[in-house]
This record gives C-alpha cells, structure tokens and sequence, in this order.
C-alpha cells in the first residue's frame, strides 16, 4: 500500500510517497481504507521533533512510527478478534493516533465512531481531534450554561471553527477573535461577536467572560484575568512557545485560580467514543459542520503540512486519499 513515510525528523519537504506493508489489525483493532485523513498541529510538531520533548515519546534520535495522521474516515475492511461494534464494509472516523497518512490503517475500536451518511469522509476525518478539544474545552470542568458569554481565540481554526458552533449548541453567547479577513467566516458559523485581533489588544477593551478558550495561547496570565469574570475560567488548548504555555498558563495561571475565583487551566484532549459519537449526532443533524480550507491529494502530504504550518488555515486541512472522494 502507499504512504507517506518520514524517516528522520525535518521539515514537511522530508516526507515521501513510499510503498510499505499493510498493516494487520490487533485482537482491539480494526483495518480501515482511509478515505480522507485530517492533518492537525500535532503532525507538524512531530515531524519537526518540536518541541524537543516531543522526541521522548516519538523516538529520540529519529521517529519510531514511520507514518503521522492521527484522524481518519474510511471503510473497516477486517476486524480483529476481539472487536464487537464495527463490521467489515462500515464506515467510521476517528483517532488512530499515527498512521494515517496512507491508504490503510489500524485503529482502536474504541478510538472510532460510526460516520454519519450523509457526512462526508472529509468532514469526517476533519473532527475528532479539533471537534474533541472543542467540545471538552467548552463542557469539561464546569459545563458551560446557556446564556453564559464565552470568548474563542483563534475562532477561524481548526479547533476554534467547531467551539465558535458548539458553543451556539450549548446556548452560549459567543463572541470569535480572529484577523479581518476571517470576520465573515467566524459569523457564518455562528459568533454573535467578532473581534479582529488585528485592530486593537481585545484584552483591554473592557470586556468580560464566563469562559476562555483559547485556542491560540498568546495571551499573558494577566490578559486572561482581564476578560474573566470574578468567576470567569480560561481553558488554553494552543500554544505559541513552550516557555509561554509553562509561566504563563501552568505557573501563573495556577497563582490566579488559587488566589482568586477566576481559573486559568491548561487542557488536553482526550479520545473519548462517546465524544465521537456526540459530535457524530451533531453533525448528522447538521447543528455542527466541518469548515473544510483545502483538500489535497495522498501524494501532496508535504504541502499540506507546510500549509498548516503557516498557521494561517481557515477551518480543516484535509488529505482525500481515495480519489473519488473529493468534496
Ligand atoms: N491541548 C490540546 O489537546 C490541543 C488539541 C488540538 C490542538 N491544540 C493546539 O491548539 C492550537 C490550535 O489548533 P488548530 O488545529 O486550531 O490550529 P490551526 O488550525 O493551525 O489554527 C490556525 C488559525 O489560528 C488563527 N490564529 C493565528 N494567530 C492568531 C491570533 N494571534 N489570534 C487569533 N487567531 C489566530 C489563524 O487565523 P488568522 O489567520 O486570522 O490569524 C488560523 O485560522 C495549536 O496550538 C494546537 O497545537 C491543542
């Protein structure tokens, strides 16, 4: 089968189209055709080897896992032993962690979901990590009410394009930060406010919230204190540096939340089936859509990749490997 393989760590430029073996699935996992695979900051981190530390869990001197693609949606073709919810010739999406980026792969049965039909393999693949991160940033902790204000930095993102929707779904007042040429797409999906961070630091203007995600991580402790209410918490999914994510959110932001009422709290998303399968029902009703940028095919991996990397994308950057499934 093909895939697109690195085999030491660089830039995206380092990744080949390569034929390597199929995989097998284990006793817990099941084979899928990939139909699409969502590329998300963490490919791009990995393949960089940055930060260092990623190099602890990937392989220190070069990658273990010769593939990246954490999300996927295709068709199971072989179930292993063990697995009770999927069928050869169902279509799922879901989280393999690595691997995806090719035309098969194994994955967890519990890291997938069923995909909804009349949800494309695109729109599916786009979800579980940036829909997971959004959905447990808004709702994990606290839930987030009805009527609450909630602000969204990095509203036009991956993960910032489904908070700015599920927010709406849980009843939120939502206001969306994000540059001028993306004002128009954060309100079609759903912000009653946008702010264009390009115009003034939004941090200042005298505006308070319920709750922060943020999914940028650009601001100080002491922005986010700003714009919280008394009781106010900031969820921070991005990060922009290292140094930044350890002062500002873990050593800062653990001084706020236990001096005062307001917390500041780093997150990380966890693959969860129910999650997936929550978003799937949203998404099969049509309250929550994938905001798709680009698509490219298999073999254009690397420009993809390089894409994400300018930090620039509108929405999902998606890979269609099987060429009848383009949007
Ligand atoms: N903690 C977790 O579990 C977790 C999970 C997923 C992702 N993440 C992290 O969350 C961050 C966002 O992920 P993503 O997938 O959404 O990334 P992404 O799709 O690459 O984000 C790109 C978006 O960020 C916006 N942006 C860039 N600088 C901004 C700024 N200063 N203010 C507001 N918006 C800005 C860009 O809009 P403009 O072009 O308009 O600036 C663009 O639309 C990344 O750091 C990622 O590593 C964490």
């Amino acid at each position: 089968m093909k895939a697109v393989v690195y085999t030491s760590y660089g830039p995206p430029d380092g990744l080949k189209l390569r034929e390597i073996e199929k995989p097998t699935p284990k006793d817990e996992e099941v084979l899928i055709k990939v139909y699409a695979v969502a590329t998300n900051p963490l490919d791009w981190h990995k393949l960089r080897a940055s930060p260092f530390f990623v190099r602890f869990s990937e392989g220190l001197l070069k990658p273990k896992h010769p593939v990246l693609g954490a999300d996927i949606a295709g068709r199971v073709e072989a179930v292993g032993s063990k697995v009770t919810r999927f069928k050869v010739g169902d279509e799922v999406f879901g989280n393999v962690s690595a691997g995806g980026f090719a035309e098969y792969v194994c994955g967890a049965e519990n890291h997938l979901a069923h995909k909804p039909a009349n949800v494309s393999f695109e729109e599916a693949a786009a979800v579980p990590v940036a829909a997971l991160t959004a959905l447990q940033g808004l709702r994990d902790h606290e839930q987030l009410r009805a009527g609450q204000k909630v602000l969204i930095n990095g509203a036009s993102g991956g993960v910032g394009t489904y908070a700015v929707q599920l927010a709406k779904v849980f009843g939120a007042d939502v206001t969306g930060v994000c540059s001028t040429r993306n004002l128009e797409l954060v309100r079609a999906i759903g912000a009653d406010e946008v702010i264009d961070y390009t115009e003034a630091d939004f941090t200042r203007a005298g505006r308070r919230y319920d709750l922060v995600l943020d999914a940028v991580g650009n601001l100080s402790a002491a922005g986010y204190r700003r714009i919280l209410t008394s009781e106010g918490r900031a969820v921070v999914a991005g990060f922009t540096t290292l140094s930044r994510m350890l002062f500002q959110v873990a050593l800062l932001g653990s001084l706020t939340s236990k001096t005062s009422k307001r917390e500041i709290q780093p997150m990380l998303a966890a693959v969860k089936r129910e999650d997936l399968a929550t978003l799937a029902t949203l998404l099969e009703q049509g309250k929550v859509k994938s905001v798709i940028d680009r698509c490219y095919p298999l073999a254009d991996t690397p420009k993809a990749l390089a894409y994400l990397e300018t930090g620039r994308a509108r929405g999902k950057v998606v890979i269609s490997v099987q060429p009848t499934q383009h949007l």
